[in-house]
Parts: structure tokens; sequence; C-alpha cells
């Protein structure tokens, strides 16, 4: 599948379902230049432990989640990171067509999880804060393995989706619908998890 019909498939699956998964919607090539750029950037000592809620009630609770992150709008971007937000600005456009007009700016960040993190279940969506309304994730690993464990794991009203985090995989869904976590993983996992906003009505 090229990638207009990607993000077709994208606001065709979201309108139905919710959610959507895309297979291999970035090339090896691609993500062994993020995964470069991932470790330039731990080596620079830039992720930090990942926090949880916004502003007053933000803080880090090990309990919760134990990812470190890089927020992608910190720095001046990579060429590589300035080719992953334009890509994902390809999908915004789509659903910009389709359902929303205002979704405009998109925040996000890189996210380790070394062996042991997880990310209990959880919204996107902040309780007194509706701009992020469609949520992206995109995987970066090669060649993941069922036994790994490190699944996106969607809590749909009638059953659970384990995603497997594996190289060039891009997962959207509602920000304040889709139920999801990070389940145990046992090796390195990388990833990218991405917020399109609403403009504050
Ligand atoms: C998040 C999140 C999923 C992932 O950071 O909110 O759900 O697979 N991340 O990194
Ligand atoms: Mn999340």
């Amino acid at each position: 599948m090229k990638e207009p019909q990607r993000v077709d498939q994208a606001v065709s699956d979201l309108e139905h379902q919710g959610y959507c998964i895309l297979e291999g919607a970035l090339s090896a090539e691609f993500c062994v230049r993020i995964r470069a750029d991932i470790e330039r950037l731990r080596d620079s000592g830039l992720f930090a432990q990942a926090r949880i809620g916004k502003a007053a009630s933000h803080q880090t609770n090990l309990e919760i989640r134990r990812d470190e992150t890089y927020w992608l709008n910190e720095g001046a971007p990579s060429p590589v990171q300035k080719e992953l937000l334009e890509t994902v600005e390809r999908y915004r456009e789509g659903f910009n067509r389709h359902f929303f007009s205002g979704l405009w700016e998109l925040e996000g960040h890189f996210g380790i999880y070394s062996p042991g993190a997880f990310y209990l279940p959880h919204l996107d969506q902040f309780q007194n804060d509706s701009r992020r309304t469609v949520s992206v994730v995109a995987f970066f690993n090669p060649d993941w393995k069922v036994g790994e464990g490190g699944f996106l794991r969607l809590h749909l009203p009638e059953r659970k989706i384990d995603v497997l985090p594996n190289e060039g995989t891009l997962v959207f869904f509602f920000s304040d619908r889709i139920l999801h976590e990070v389940t145990e993983t046992h090796r390195e996992r990388l990833s990218f998890a991405g917020w399109f906003l609403q403009r504050p009505r």
C-alpha cells in the first residue's frame, strides 16, 4: 500500500472503529536513522524520566509509567525528526479533510522503555484540557518477538488488541476514548507518541 492509500485507510478506520493500525508505514531504512537519532539524544543525556499529568499535577510516578522521554518540540528537530513529523503531518491533513477542521499542532515525544518498563492503562486526553484529539504512536525496533512483551494494548469495550511494537508500524486512535497501556517489556523498546491538538474553543 502506498502512503496516500494508508492515509485513506487511517481516516476510514478511525471513523469506523476509533483506531487504526498500519504495519510497514515507515521504511526499515528510515527506522535505522531514527534509532541512530534516539541513540544520539540519549548519549547527550537528553532523555528524562517520563511524567504524568500536566502543570500543577505534573509528577513522575514510577508505579504508573517507567519510560524515559525526549520531547520533540524542545530542540530544533534533526533531519530525521523532521521527516517523521512531515509523515505524520500528511495523516493530519487526511483527518482534517474528513472530520476535524481544527487539528493544528502536534506535540510528541520519543520514548525509551528499558527492560522491566511499562505504562499502565490510561487515556491520553487530560481531564482539564481537551485539546489532545488524535494520538499517534510509531515503533522503531526491528524484528520484535511476541515473547519480548512491550505490547501497545488497546482496551476496547469488547476485546483487547495487542500491537507488537515492530519497526514501521503506525497506530492512530482517539485520545479521549481509547484506553491503552504498554505491557512490561523484556527488551529495550523505542517509540514515538504524539498528539494532534485541537484549538481550544
Ligand atoms: C503514551 C503512550 C505508547 C507507546 O506515551 O501516552 O501511550 O507505545 N505511549 O509508546
Ligand atoms: Mn498513551
